[in-house]
């Protein structure tokens, strides 16, 4: 099939008929085409077409026969959209969208049958089709919940404390968020946040969890050996730094607390950067205003070193999947080390995440990194946890 940027038909020329295969969709150029059903030999018009407008698309969405008939009405010139231009953009949509659109489809589909004297069968059996439907389902009940949940207050954070990897004092602590359900259950962010992030619901949340670590943040000071130092770090979403609010609520609620920003880290991910200038411009201001700023998960996506030098960052994190794998695989251990290098010459202070054995320990202090957390020190743990934890090092040291 021709797949040049545009066909020229004279007029009443047939593009396809109903019942053919399709194999490409088509936007009008300039021109109109006829949309139509025949019925008993007699032509029944559907809609006319002109420029701007696209046809053809939904025997390549639903993968059915051409649901009707198109003819040029006059001297038209056609671009090609490829089933590979279009399915991509399809399966990239968020599930609910593709389920709404198929709905659509089998609407209009029915229609046309009916037009024609066809009952058509319920819609044809298809696994694929099935599995998408209830996935697009569990989807919208999850977020039905989340919003629930946030409704009722059950996003609660929780603290994992973060040690200096020389002395041991505990140096602050990051926030992870748990969904504590009614019953009681502690839902881990990796069955929820995707979701949360993919929808506004986000700013929803991620206001709570501000409001939440800054009015925690005077209690874990209180039990802090060095109060005036200890930070707390907090997950921000790519989507929070483009609310044009996202400054304004946050300083609302520092001041009205009386807290430093210097003691208030932000922890980000590359994936800020998506959010162009208008993130920039947040993170820029909140550099300004004092606070801290720690990139995390860098180097687990699509990094680019451009970003780690435009962005005011004053923290690096050596994510988990690195620590846990850099005794086992030399390539791991370069990039860790890279990582370290490259931190200490932009000036980044460093934070190993994921700790688990008295090995990684050793070989992250052997590197230099200042600071780590995981689980060979704690888990997150409740506020109040994280305080006995707290007292109990500081007696551990005295
Ligand atoms: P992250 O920011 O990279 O957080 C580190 C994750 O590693 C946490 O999982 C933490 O509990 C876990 N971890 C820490 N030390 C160890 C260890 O030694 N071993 C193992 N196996 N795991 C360790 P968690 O709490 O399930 O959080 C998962 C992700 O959810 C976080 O990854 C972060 O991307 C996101 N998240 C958590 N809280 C928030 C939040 O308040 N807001 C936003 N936007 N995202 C959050
Ligand atoms: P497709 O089924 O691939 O081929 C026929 C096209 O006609 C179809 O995609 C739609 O683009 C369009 N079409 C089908 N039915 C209607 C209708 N009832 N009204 C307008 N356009 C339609
Ligand atoms: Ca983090
Ligand atoms: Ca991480």
């Amino acid at each position: 099939m021709y797949n040049g940027p545009s066909r020229q038909f004279p007029a009443d020329h047939v593009i396809f008929s109903a019942g053919e295969v399709g194999d490409c969709a088509y936007l009008v150029e300039r021109g109109s085409v006829l949309i139509y059903l025949t019925k008993d030999e007699t032509e029944v018009p559907l809609k006319v077409l002109g420029e701007g407008e696209v046809f053809g698309e939904m025997s390549i969405i639903d993968g059915s026969a051409r649901s009707a008939s198109c003819r040029t009405l006059s001297n038209t010139s056609l671009v090609v959209v490829t089933r590979e231009q279009l399915l991509d953009r399809i399966n990239a949509a968020d599930p609910v969208v593709r389920l709404l659109m198929r709905a659509l489809l089998e609407r209009l589909r029915w229609q046309n049958d009916s037009l024609m004297g066809r009952t058509s069968d319920a819609s044809p059996q298809n696994d694929a089709l099935e599995k998408e439907k209830r996935e697009a389902l569990k989807r919208i009940e999850l977020e039905n919940r989340i919003a629930n949940a946030l409704k009722n207050d059950e996003f609660i954070p929780f603290y994992q404390p973060i040690y200096d990897l020389k002395t041991y004092e505990i140096k602050g602590c990051e926030a992870l968020v748990r969904w504590i359900s009614p019953e009681g259950d502690i839902i881990p962010p990796m069955l929820f946040i995707d979701i949360l992030e993919q929808s506004t619901l986000v700013l929803r949340s991620g206001r709570q969890i501000i409001e939440k670590c800054l009015g925690d943040l005077h209690e874990l000071m209180s039990v802090s050996e060095n109060p005036s130092e200890f930070f707390v770090s907090i997950n921000i979403s790519g989507r929070q730094f483009i609310d044009p609010d996202f400054t304004t609520h946050l300083e609302t609620q520092r001041k009205k607390l009386s807290l430093p920003a210097k003691q208030i880290k932000l922890e980000l991910t590359e994936r800020v950067m998506l959010g162009g200038p208008e993130a920039l411009a947040t993170l820029q201001k909140c550099r300004q205003l004092g606070y801290q700023l720690a990139i995390d998960d860098f180097g687990t996506g699509f990094s680019s070193l451009q970003y780690l030098a435009s962005m005011p960052l004053t923290d690096l994190k050596i994510d988990r999947s690195f620590v846990m794998k850099m005794l086992k695989h030399d390539k791991s251990l370069s990039i860790v080390k890279s990582l370290i290098h490259m931190g200490r010459l932009l000036g980044m202070k460093l934070i190993a995440e994921g700790i688990e054995t008295d090995e990684e320990l050793a070989l992250l202090r052997k590197l230099g990194v200042q600071m780590g957390q995981g689980y060979l020190f704690s888990k997150a743990v409740p506020l109040a946890e994280f305080k006995q934890l707290a007292a109990q090092s500081r007696s551990d040291a005295a």
